[in-house]
């Protein structure tokens, strides 16, 4: 199979690569970049341990073929915090003991902001919907909703 030139932006920087055309967006951030904060699970689309923006909508990145990011912007966990200072998701996540194995926190974080980028204070449905499809084995869900709802000034991030 022929390699394919691939233009996207990721966590805002440009990358020019060229990857396999059914390399998946998972394998291509993990193996091809080195953004291992996202997270391998189920690899079919049911845990969210791979979720990232993909133009600011949260996506699981194991159903993304490296094609479909062509001229696209993606977004990481890596992506959140600035420099030396944690994005208010992750200050709010440590704040409310919302992190315990950590393997679902990165698509916990990811599809977050998704929901807080377009509704700064969401109920308490609204944020169990948003995190629907992020399975936790730690059972924390309680400390991941209190924190996302109680996250202060994303709008600066
Ligand atoms: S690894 Fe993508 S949804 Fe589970
Ligand atoms: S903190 Fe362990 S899977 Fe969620």
């Amino acid at each position: 199979m022929k390699n394919v030139l691939i233009k996207t932006t990721i966590n805002g920087k440009q990358v020019e690569l060229d990857v396999r055309p059914n390399m998946t967006l998972l394998d291509f951030l993990r193996d091809e970049m080195g953004l291992t904060g996202t997270k391998r699970g189920c690899e079919v689309g049911e845990c969210g341990a791979c979720t990232v923006l993909l133009n600011g909508q949260a996506v699981n990145s194991c159903l993304i073929l490296v094609p479909q990011i062509d001229g696209q912007e993606i977004l990481t966990v890596e992506g959140l915090a600035q420099g030396e200072k944690l994005h208010p998701l992750q200050e709010s996540f440590l704040d409310h003991d919302a992190v315990h194995c950590g393997f679902c926190t990165p698509g916990m974080l990811i599809s977050a902001k998704a929901l807080l980028d377009h509704t700064p204070d969401p109920s308490e449905e609204e944020t169990r919907v948003a995190i629907s499809g992020n399975l936790c084995r730690c059972s924390g869900y309680q400390q991941i909703v209190d924190a996302i709802r109680e996250t202060k000034h994303v709008g600066e991030s």
